[in-house]
């Protein structure tokens, strides 16, 4: 199971490539416009950090746009994937860049069948967005199981990239669901490190060394 940031954020990337637990990033036009500047610059800067998978999101809906925006995010790094939305000009796109052996992430997927149709136009990343179907009280993972199955039952070559994640409960059902990647906010990411016991148990530890060492030192 790879991890992959959710953010644009420089300073987030760089504290989870310190952890050791991030395998790539993901970006979108919401969480650039977080930190505005340059969206070439960003993606310049987080493929410098990473060599792994650092997605960047078109922003055409035409075929022709997509696929401009695609070859030139392609031609800043050699480890960019370009984002392209679930829809018909975003298959062919998905299908051309194939061709032409640019990796894409087909994004805003709902649907074990969309999911199927990315993987068969060629996208190498499919991204189910979880959270927002259970906004709307539908079931994310349900949507992460049957793609899971799919992809194994027909060994198809695309990965599944569980997006929209809320808390750490999705990182763990996607886990066991058969997600391949989960990309996570970096909030939920520190969510993952932290539980009350754990900090309490190295508090308890740190406060019985320095008794300790204090006994030690007073019996001289
Ligand atoms: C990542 O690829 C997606 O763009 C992102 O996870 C969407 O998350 P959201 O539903 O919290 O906006």
């Amino acid at each position: 199971m790879k991890l992959f940031l959710d953010t644009a954020d420089i300073d987030e990337i760089r504290t989870g490539l310190r952890w050791g637990v991030i395998d790539g990033v993901t970006t979108n036009p919401t969480l650039f416009a977080r930190v505005g500047g340059s969206y070439d610059d960003v993606v310049r800067q987080i493929c410098k950090l990473t060599s792994g998978p650092v997605s960047a999101e078109v922003i055409a809906d035409d075929v022709e746009g997509m696929l401009r925006e695609g070859r030139h995010f392609a031609a800043l790094a050699p480890n960019v994937v370009v984002k392209i939305p679930m829809c018909e000009n975003g298959l062919e796109a998905i299908s051309r860049l194939a061709d032409e052996g640019i990796r894409t992430n087909c994004t805003l997927i709902f649907t074990a069948n969309q999911g199927l149709l990315a993987a068969k136009a060629g996208a190498a990343l499919l991204s189910p967005f979880i959270g927002r179907l259970d906004d709307i009280n539908e079931d994310g993972l349900t949507v992460i199981r049957e793609l899971a199955d799919i992809v194994n039952l027909h060994e198809l070559e695309s990965e599944i990239i569980t997006a929209s994640v809320r808390h750490p409960r999705h990182v763990t059902d996607a886990a066991l669901a058969g997600a391949h990647i989960a990309t996570v906010p970096f909030k939920v990411l520190r969510q993952m490190i932290h539980h009350p016991l754990t900090d309490r148990g190295i508090e308890a530890f740190k406060a019985d060394w320095a008794k300790a060492a204090a006994e030690a030192a007073a019996k001289g």
